[in-house]
């Protein structure tokens, strides 16, 4: 469907979970938040629903998120679920990777299609301060596990001042050796990020050409449903991607909406207009009936979000785990 300024709307991210197993310094507390209480959560079969409605309204693609969302229980059963609604033609996820190795084989069984591992330094100390997880955490098997599945990988770095300042040639070399992206994604000053600086995606992007060599935009077929923009580098087997939402606002292409953990229908990233589904969908109504009130907020999306602007009551108040990115 449209939006009511013309936006194809066929792109859902669907966070199954405000819990995470990591607390990333821009994204939360160091003791974490209140998590929602269960009952208000939906159930995989009420999000099975939605995106039956969804697809109805011509949604062909689903992201599920979190917090993370390996730590809900019956992820594969979801992937399957979703998969098997008639129009859904692509389910894939973004996650820690902390939960990934072990969970593999039933979420490729499920027909997932691919993974976004989000890693923003291979350096163990500073991963160890940037998630404040208290283990040795190795997103790097993650990656490599993924790979052996058959998986399309993506790795998501948020380049942050004085955090991994010195890691992002390192992670850009991933997408050299082996067949993954490697996307440098801009700090949104969203919850926990408006507090520190971020490394603007033209400088990554001057930093790599100086390490590796002339970029060059890429131009074949899509890699994503995302807003990433992808450049080549010479001798690199993947791309390397930017997300830029603060210094290239790319609302004007947008084809998202998000769907909560607790069943709030979210228009935009950046604003708390939406309409909640959940009782709606526990009183038994239908696809059909969710369809309609959904493509009736739809018609209302922002025009694009206000990083920088001056503080509005719109504005969503959320962290970034609770949204789900
Ligand atoms: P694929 O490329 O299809 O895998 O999707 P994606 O890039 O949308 O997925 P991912 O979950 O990895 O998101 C990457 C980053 O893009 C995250 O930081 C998201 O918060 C950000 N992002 C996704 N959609 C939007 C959006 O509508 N607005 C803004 N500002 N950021 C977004
Ligand atoms: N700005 C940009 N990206 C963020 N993410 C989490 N918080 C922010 C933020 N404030 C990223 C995570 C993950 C993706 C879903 O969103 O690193 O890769
Ligand atoms: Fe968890 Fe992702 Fe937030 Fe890190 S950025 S705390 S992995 S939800």
């Amino acid at each position: 469907m449209t939006d009511g300024t013309g936006r194809i709307i066929d792109y859902l991210r669907v966070s199954v979970t405000d819990r995470c197993n990591l607390r990333c310094v821009y994204c939360m507390p160091p003791r974490g938040v209140e998590p929602v209480p269960h009952r208000e959560m939906l159930t995989l079969e009420e999000i099975g629903t939605i995106c039956g409605a969804a697809a109805r309204l011509g949604v062909t693609r689903v992201k599920l998120t979190g917090g993370e969302p390996l730590v809900r229980k019956g992820c594969p059963r979801l992937v399957e679920m979703l998969k098997a609604i008639p129009g859904i033609r692509e389910v894939t996820m973004t996650t820690n990777g902390i939960l990934l190795p072990r969970m593999l084989g039933e979420l490729t069984a499920a027909g997932l299609d691919g993974v976004n591992i989000s890693l923003d330094t291979l350096d163990p100390v500073r991963y160890k301060a940037l998630t404040r997880y208290p283990l040795e955490g190795d997103a790097r098997e993650a990656i490599h596990a993924a790979l052996g599945a058959g998986l399309r990988v993506k790795v998501n770095c948020v380049p942050i001042r004085e955090h991994n300042d010195r890691d992002l040639e390192e992670l850009a070399a991933l997408a050299r050796d082996r067949q993954l992206d490697v996307r440098f994604i801009e700090l949104m000053p969203v919850g926990m990020g408006a507090a520190l600086t971020p490394i603007p995606g033209e400088e990554v992007r001057q930093r790599l050409e100086a390490a590796f060599g002339p970029m060059e935009p890429y131009q074949g077929v899509p890699r994503g449903n995302g807003p990433a923009v992808y450049y080549s580098l010479p001798g690199f087997t993947g791309k390397i991607g930017f997300i830029s939402a603060v210094s290239h606002r790319f609302c004007g292409d947008c084809n998202r909406v998000r769907l909560t953990s607790t069943g709030f229908l979210k228009l935009c990233l950046h604003y708390s207009d939406g309409v909640p589904l959940r009782e709606l969908v526990r009183s038994g109504a239908g696809e059909e009936e969710l369809a309609r009130v959904m493509a009736k907020a739809i018609r209302d999306k922002p025009l694009h979000h206000d990083f920088g602007g001056k503080e509005s009551a719109g504005w969503d108040r959320h962290i970034m785990s609770q949204i789900g990115g």
